[in-house]
């Protein structure tokens, strides 16, 4: 099949991508998902693979029958997978899975490489970076500096490289590393990672990419930006389930004393010392690994190569244009970040209707239109706020002001719509037309809902059971009467 024709078919092979939910109206449709940036659908021919792994399924601690045998080479061909995607050549880098997504890949380099050169006690973060990103290294590292991004006010977004430079002129030899976004998870902004690696090594410093936002919607290679390490979640990435993915150059990790002891890691133990395995990834992967999730990750990486991550972002961007220009034509619609024009950005876009808290934005469209999309903050704080400072001084609120503050957090957010392999322009028009229908019922909605918690609304009248639409307990059931 040709990449173009693959790009095509495998659009359509996502599980729950057309599962079917109720709105205000009495139907039941296929739900939009818009959600992707949070966390993707699982690609279905990569889940064959997992199916059919688990009818060979046992621990890649055992060695020497059959299904143990093909689960290690399994696990050691997803491995290889994640360094293929991210073109890192294995002669000078290796991959290994930790945590649950990318948040314990940064907990770990962080706390490694600020042990190993304390007397470079600055390390520099973007503002945009999600705090998984940034707390950590604040946490470990002596210093952080802030990267401010470009632009003003709701623009606010991108890293100038310039402004890098500067930092790296200022601080020069004390910077340990430069830890960056490879995509703001908030804006979609598409950071200049070649750029800002060299002018890192210029100074002796690393640079760590957060890859979470750009893993699905860009090519990159850690070989022509000459990255150290390279992070990303499995689960933004079409498989959920899968475990974080961590890349970097094998001399690092080889300088990285093991910071989880237990099995698989050691090659021998005996009551007065123990010997830590020499090879990675097993000295990384202490205890029995997420198998299942690391193979799922692989197989996802292998049709992604397949299909071609220059033809996805090729794709995308016509996606992203339209779905920008659509919605900077709306007045009542507040956007955020740079536009597309002036810096590359993915297909992640968050917005506010006037009027409307983000909360009740997301619920409406939800409730009404069967399209699932975040609010909020996005976990990335102190950079929403910033985009957010002059609407919110326009309404006596401060940018801020402690959460503790009455109703600041239904305020202070956007909606977020992100897509991924499975939508289509169809999917971009529909979220287009539900936000001029919200705008045409302003009055209406703001009559039909009330607030809840922090910056939850719900619907007066219209409360679908929603222990209906999943619950674990009656899909047991059902599974266990066969
Ligand atoms: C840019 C970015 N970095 C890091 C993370 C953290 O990933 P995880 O929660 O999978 O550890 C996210 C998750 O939203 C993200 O979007």
């Amino acid at each position: 099949m040709s990449d173009s024709n693959l790009l095509k078919s495998i659009q359509h092979s996502f599980i729950g991508r057309d599962t079917q939910y109720p709105t205000v109206d009495g139907n039941i449709s296929p739900r939009r998902y818009l959600d992707s940036a949070a966390s993707t659908l699982m690609m279905e021919p990569a889940f064959e693979v997992t199916r059919e792994f688990l009818e060979h399924y046992a621990s890649t601690h055992s060695k020497l029958h059959y299904a143990a045998k093909g689960a290690s080479e399994a696990f050691d061909w997803a491995h290889k997978r994640v360094l293929d995607f991210v073109d890192a050549d294995e002669n000078i880098y290796s991959s290994y899975f930790a945590g649950s997504g990318a948040t314990a890949g940064f907990n770990r380099i962080a706390t490694e490489f600020s042990a190993q050169r304390p007397d470079r006690d600055i390390v520099l973060v973007s503002e945009m970076e999600h705090h998984s990103n940034d707390l950590p290294h604040r946490a470990h590292a002596g210093e952080v500096v802030h990267i401010p991004a470009m632009g003003e006010g709701a623009a606010y977004g991108g890293i100038d490289v310039a402004v890098v430079q500067a930092l790296i002129g200022k601080y020069g030899e004390r910077i340990n590393y430069i830890a960056v976004t490879g995509a703001s998870n908030v804006t979609g902004a598409i950071t200049p990672i070649h750029e800002i690696a060299q002018l890192a090594h210029s100074v002796g410093a690393y640079i760590v990419v957060d890859a979470s936002q750009m893993i699905a919607h860009a090519p990159v290679s850690m070989n022509d930006a000459d990255l150290d390490v390279l992070i990303f979640s499995g689960h933004k990435i079409y498989a959920p389930g899968s475990p974080g993915a961590i890349i970097a150059k094998t001399s690092l990790l080889n300088s990285m004393s093991p910071s989880e002891l237990g099995g698989g890691m050691v090659t021998d133990v005996y009551l007065e010392r123990y010997m830590t395995a020499g090879l990675l990834p097993d000295r990384e992967e202490a205890g029995t690994p997420n198998i299942v999730g690391g193979i799922t990750l692989g197989a996802v990486l292998d049709v992604l190569m397949r299909v071609g991550m220059n033809n996805i972002r090729k794709k995308e961007i016509g996606m992203i244009d339209m779905l920008w220009e659509q919605l900077s034509a709306i007045d009542e619609v507040n956007l955020y970040g740079p536009a597309p024009g002036d810096v590359p950005r993915t297909g992640t876009m968050t917005f506010n209707i006037k009027g409307f808290d983000h909360g009740l934005t997301a619920a409406a469209l939800n409730d009404y239109h069967n399209i699932q999309v975040r609010n909020g903050c996005f976990c990335a704080h102190p950079y929403v706020r910033e985009m957010l400072k002059r609407e919110l001084w326009d309404m006596d609120l401060d940018p801020n002001a402690l959460n503790a503050e009455a109703d600041i957090e239904r305020k202070r957010g956007m909606a977020r719509a992100s897509i991924g392999l499975h939508n289509s322009q169809e999917d971009l028009l529909a979220l287009v037309e539900a936000i001029k229908d919200l705008i045409a019922r302003k009055d209406e909605i703001h009559e039909l809902y009330e607030p809840f918690g922090s910056n939850g609304y719900r619907h007066r009248e219209y409360a679908p059971d929603e222990a209906a639409i999943f619950d674990p307990l009656i899909t047991l059931e059902k599974a266990l009467k066969g």
